[in-house]
């Protein structure tokens, strides 16, 4: 039988990974070009990733798919938001 504890440290488990690959997600693909400052030295809004996100992607050639991108754009937004 599985006991509340185990479920609750699964859950805390799969969220802490989340916020871990979200971070290595970012790290890996928008370091390519430019170095992670040029996003990390800025605060935008979600609205305003999106945009610089997508254009990345679409005008400059990042190779990310679209769930990497919104991955990215929710930890810019948590980490990097005004
Ligand atoms: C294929 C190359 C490439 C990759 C990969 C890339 N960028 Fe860029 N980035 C550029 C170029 C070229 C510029 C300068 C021209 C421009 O602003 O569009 C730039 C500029 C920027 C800027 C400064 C301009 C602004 O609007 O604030 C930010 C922030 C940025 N990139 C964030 C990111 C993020 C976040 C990722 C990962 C999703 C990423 N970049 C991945 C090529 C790239």
């Amino acid at each position: 039988m599985i006991s509340t504890l185990t479920l609750t440290w699964i859950s805390l488990y799969a969220a802490e990974k989340t916020k871990v690959d979200a971070k290595a997600v970012f790290e890996k693909r928008c370091s390519q070009c430019h170095n992670l400052e040029r996003a990390a030295a800025q605060k935008k809004t979600s609205k305003e990733w999106e945009k610089t996100v997508m254009r990345m992607k679409n005008v400059n050639g990042c190779p990310i798919t679209d769930e990497e991108a919104k991955t990215i754009i929710d930890y810019l937004t948590t980490n990097y938001g005004k």
